[in-house]
């Protein structure tokens, strides 16, 4: 006779496996901003998720012998020292792919925009290694920025890093934001991270991308400055895995990193919290590993990886001018090249306050084009000169008839290289401009009236059907083409729309 209960009773028990369970609980030891010391986990992972009884998730930060560091990704309220901890095994991952363009998320990728959650179905863990050298190419297709400055002397090459420094409020932000809106005209993704700023900063920037820009191109990661610390942490890891997901799939993305100078002050408040032992004004040891490998995933991929790129614009603050400041000095050795701002520059309102002396783009040149490399020629020399003598000549006595005639030059240079914000140049009108100063057509242009000619310029450029083959591909400058663009700027000159406009 069979018991059909005692049956199932019998099968559940077989199925059921026995001997210990390896279910690791620990305990919170202390806690403190945005931080808990955790014991009893001996099993968990660097990046690994922890849940709090409240139902808080933190990650491991770092781990030590018997205890671990976790900072907290959700506020820690109600969570003390006794409260127990679950691992989670799973690492800390952000949902990628196309489902994120023009949405503001959080650096786990949950919506700030008001808008639904993002389900993408794919996930992706925010440490992942930089591409191996061997799946690397060289830096060859540019990055226009639509930025005169930086297309002519400093060009961006698709898959470089270039720094964006210099001391507060001198333009830094507005350079990399340009660089967006100029991505309208262009196949690039942009991805645009917010760390420990004012939340009025960013909102400015996704309004600009919003009214100006290519938005449902663009992706916000956003941590402001009252996130928890973790998040400010993990936001430019999270941004740059969802960028990678382009990069990837032979697209081409770039990023913006503003700003790293923030990232390594969160850093620095965390490992001082887990008590690590402090090193270079007080930052861990490891902070110029963690902003390398950072970086290092920026890359342009070989053909045989499907040819795809990450470009990435990190933005850093410096005080008093000072380049050799830890941070600014380990930044500035694993990019490369940097943009520098001048903060005497932007107050003398010469914006984008480039200092040209200072400034360098180390790969960029082999992908600038052909015809902006020729006409671009002497400007960065003349230009530098032209302000160093500018504060010798402050002090008098350099009254020579060749000398003014370098001033004068070096300051039509100047105007010629000012930009209004939200007004990127096309590589053909920037080639037209720089050509048009080497024959001196500008010679008789008021200074003032440079920016209004940059307005009129464009359009004349793009009716031209004569330019319709450079306006596509501006790899080469031929003498007819030349003449035509600098045609262009007479005319322009002789048109400038009324004042004021
Ligand atoms: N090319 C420009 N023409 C006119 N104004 C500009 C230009 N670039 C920047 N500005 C103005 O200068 C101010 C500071 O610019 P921005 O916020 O980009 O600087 P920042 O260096 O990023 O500042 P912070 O250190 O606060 O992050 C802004 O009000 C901006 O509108
Ligand atoms: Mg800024």
């Amino acid at each position: 006779m069979t018991d059909p209960l005692l049956d199932d009773l019998k099968r559940r028990v077989s199925e059921t496996p026995l001997g210990a369970e390896a279910e690791e609980t620990g305990v919170v030891t202390e806690i403190a901003d945005g931080l808990a010391r955790v014991a009893g986990l001996p099993g968990a992972s660097l990046g690994e998720i922890l849940t709090f009884p409240t139902g808080a998730r933190g990650f491991v930060l770092n781990l030590d012998e018997d205890v671990l560091q976790a900072a907290f990704l959700d506020p820690m309220d109600g969570v003390e020292a006794g409260a127990g901890v679950a691992r989670t095994g799973r690492a800390l991952s952000v949902p990628v792919g196309e489902a994120l363009l023009g949405r503001v998320v959080d650096p786990l990728g949950r919506p700030l925009d008001g808008q639904p959650a993002i389900e993408t179905g794919e996930t992706v863990e925010t440490e992942r290694p930089a591409p191996a050298i061997v799946d690397r190419d060289f830096v060859s297709v540019p990055l226009a920025t639509g930025i005169l400055v930086v297309d002519a002397l400093f060009a961006i090459g698709r898959g470089q890093r270039e720094l964006i420094i210099g001391e507060r409020s001198t333009g830094k932000t507005s350079i990399a934001v340009d660089t967006i809106l100029n991505q309208k005209a262009s196949d690039i993704v942009s991805v645009y991270v917010s760390i420990g700023q004012r939340t009025t900063e960013v909102r400015r920037v996704i309004e600009a991308v919003r009214n100006r820009g290519p938005f449902d191109r663009t992706i916000f990661v956003v941590a402001p400055a009252t996130a928890e610390p973790g998040l400010r942490w993990l936001a430019p890891f999270a941004a740059t895995t969802m960028a990678e997901w382009f990069r990837d799939r032979g697209g081409h993305a770039l990023i913006v990193y503003d700003d790293l100078t923030k990232h390594a002050a969160v850093h620095r408040e965390l490992a001082l919290l887990a008590r690590e032992p402090p090193g270079r004004e007080a930052y861990p040891g490891d902070i110029f590993y963690l902003h390398a490998r950072l970086l290092e995933r920026s890359a342009k991929l070989a053909e045989a990886k499907g040819g795809g790129s990450l470009t990435a614009l990190p933005i850093a603050e410096i005080e008093e001018g000072n380049l050799s400041a830890y941070i600014p000095t380990n930044l500035i050795s694993i990019s490369d090249g940097q943009i520098v701002t001048s903060s005497a520059l932007f107050a003398g309102n010469q914006r984008p306050a480039v200092d040209v002396g200072l400034s360098v783009s180390r790969v960029g040149s082999k992908a600038q084009p052909g015809a902006l490399k020729k006409v671009a020629g002497r400007v960065r020399l003349d230009y530098a000169q032209y302000l160093e003598m500018k504060m010798f000549s402050r002090f008098g006595g350099f009254g020579d008839a060749a000398m003014k005639a370098r001033l004068a030059r070096g300051e039509r240079i100047g105007a010629l290289l000012a930009q209004k914000r939200y007004a990127p140049l096309t590589p053909a009108a920037q080639v037209a401009l720089l050509a048009a100063l080497s024959d001196g057509a500008l010679d008789d242009v008021a200074l003032e009236d440079f920016s209004r000619l940059k307005d009129a310029l464009e359009p004349l450029i793009a009716e031209n059907a004569a330019l319709a083959a450079f306006r596509e591909d501006p790899s080469d400058l031929d003498d007819d083409t030349r003449a035509a663009l600098v045609a262009c700027v007479r005319s322009a000159a002789g048109h400038l729309p009324e004042r004021g406009e």
